[in-house]
């Protein structure tokens, strides 16, 4: 089985809300999904298949990157918990940087719980910078939690 990156499509909503689902205490609903692909979005799969054409494909993640005005944001990534550790993450947020620099961004944001210390570590070694702090900006089950705000310069190859 190979593993590749293809974009998502509509049909696609059903796996990417059971990974999404599966992964967050506050996932995005399909109406958030469906709003990223008409607002045309880079919202990408993670998928494993025998070749592109594989209808037996499985998905085990998305990410979704918004490039604007020169700045990307990553707005999501997430690969379902039983394909974790095996390099898919950093494989889509690399994929992500690709197309934030393709399509002419200068610079790229995220958000983070400082209690997701596997995100966290995954961005810190990708070069992220914490250049801000929303404090209370995630519901928690307990109350709130602050985000980290990350960015990283997209330099030109
Ligand atoms: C964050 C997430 C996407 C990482 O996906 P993944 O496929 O497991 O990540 P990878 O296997 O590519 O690992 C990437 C890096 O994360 C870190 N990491 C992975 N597993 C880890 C663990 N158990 N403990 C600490 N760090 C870990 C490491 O730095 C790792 O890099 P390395 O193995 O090359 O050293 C995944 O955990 C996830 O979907 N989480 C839920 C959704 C989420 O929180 N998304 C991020 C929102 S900001």
């Amino acid at each position: 089985m190979t593993h590749l990156i293809r974009p998502m499509q509509r049909e696609d909503l059903p796996d990417v809300l059971r990974n999404e689902r599966s992964s967050y205490v506050y996932p995005w609903s399909e109406g958030i999904f469906e709003e990223c692909l008409t607002l045309g979005h880079e919202c990408w799969l993670s998928v494993f298949g025998n070749d592109s054409s594989d209808k037996t494909t499985i998905t085990a993640g998305h990410g979704v990157l918004s490039v604007a005005a020169g700045e990307s944001h990553l707005l999501n990534v997430c690969v379902h918990p039983d394909w974790r550790g095996n390099g898919m993450g950093r494989v889509m947020v690399e994929h992500l940087l690709k197309r934030a620099q393709t399509l002419r961004a200068s610079v790229i944001f995220l958000e983070v719980r400082p209690s997701n210390l596997m995100a966290c570590k995954l961005y810190e070694t990708l070069g992220f910078n914490e250049v801000d702090i929303r404090h209370d900006y995630y519901p928690t089950i307990t109350g709130r939690e602050d985000a980290i705000v990350l960015a990283k310069e997209l330099l030109d190859d």
